[in-house]
């Protein structure tokens, strides 16, 4: 068999870790080729792409990044990239395609499925946000970034008696700022699922000084928004992708609450730092894992799925489900906290 990879849409640690697993199944134990397109859809479009053998994945498992590259396409790149993948797939002999990436990926891969191109996707992203798996690798990488991150924060606002706003990623879901505000206990919490009131994060910080509390940290994520009426917030512009360009929630939130609380406060935007770099230990073997099933899933012929983590097990699930809804923070998850404003 002929398979197919490709690394698409934001990068994400353990990529790598995927496509040395696709390439050790598939070359190793199956016998198989396996060819890397570069810069995801981009190198499908363009027709660039390499063989992939055990010395090409040689080294990469603990390596952040990809590769082959990533890029995100415009919608109208993609339409054009799928249109054509059918002709390319089969002027270089692929019998299955694999490619890794989140929701756009995701969406463009079901879009070939739907076309009748062997498709079998495999979920990345730091923010955790894909419906249809539990989780996804890179989120475990990034929330172990920011939750050190406010262990670090943490000495140097006590230090100075002030309060960090320390803004993470995630634009529609707030897992990151949850999980890295809760291990690195974050004494407020904002997300994109719930607009918070500026008025009940300032009384919080008034009364952990008046408890003799000299510092205070806010866990804020990208796409958290203050609720109507509560703090002047001006919409980001939209981007070339069709995502808002966010003018900063981090920095808004560190002025105003300086200038309402009379107190320091400093905005520190952890931004690509968590998306770089090594991967975890639990992002390494989830990645090696959706790897092999990847490939086993080609050889069954299960096109149109995509690998899923359920409870412990990797099941195949249908690609369509991945990209219906956003897995956003529910409620319950929210009430587990007392520090999510
Ligand atoms: O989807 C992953 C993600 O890292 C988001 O958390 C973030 O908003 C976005 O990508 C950043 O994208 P870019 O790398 O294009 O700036």
């Amino acid at each position: 068999m002929r398979i197919g990879v490709l690394t698409a849409g934001g990068d994400c640690p353990g990529l790598n870790a995927v496509i040395r697993s696709v390439v050790h199944r598939a070359v190793v134990d199956r016998d198989d080729e396996v060819i890397g397109f570069e810069d995801g859809f981009k190198g499908l479009l363009e027709g660039r792409h390499r063989e992939l053998d055990l010395n090409s994945v040689s080294g990469i498992l603990a390596r952040g990044g990809t590769i082959l590259g990533s890029a995100r396409l415009e919608r109208d790149r993609l339409r054009e990239a799928c249109d054509n993948s059918e002709e390319l797939m089969g002027r270089l002999g692929i019998d299955a395609l694999i490619p890794i990436g989140g929701e756009g990926t995701l969406t463009a891969a079901t879009m070939l499925s739907e076309a009748g191109l062997p498709v079998v996707g495999v979920p990345k992203t730091i923010d955790n946000d894909i419906s249809a798996t539990d989780r996804t690798f890179g989120f475990d990488t990034a929330v172990g970034v920011a939750t050190e991150a406010m262990d670090r924060l943490k000495t140097t606002a006590e230090s100075h008696q002030r309060v960090m706003v320390v803004e993470v990623m995630g634009r529609h879901a707030g897992w990151i700022a949850l999980e890295a505000g809760m291990a690195g206990g974050a004494h407020g919490i904002c997300l994109p699922e719930r607009p918070f009131e500026i008025d009940d994060l300032c009384k919080m910080v008034e009364e952990r000084f008046s408890r003799g509390k000299k510092f205070a940290v806010i866990c804020v994520a990208e796409g958290a928004r203050p609720a109507e009426g509560s703090m002047e917030y001006a919409k980001g512009e939209i981007d070339q992708y069709g995502h808002e360009r966010f003018v900063g929630i981090g920095n808004r939130l560190a002025t105003e609450m300086e200038r309402r609380l009379g107190k320091e406060a400093r905005p520190v935007i952890l931004g690509h730092v968590q998306r770089g770099g090594t991967p975890t230990a639990y992002d390494r073997v989830l990645a090696t894992r959706f790897g092999w099933h990847a490939v086993e899933a080609a050889h069954r012929g299960d096109f149109g799925m995509m690998t899923a983590l359920r409870g412990t097990d990797i099941v195949m699930t249908p690609l369509a489900d991945a990209t219906r809804e956003l897995k956003t923070v529910p409620q319950d998850r929210m009430d587990e906290t007392e520090a999510v404003f």
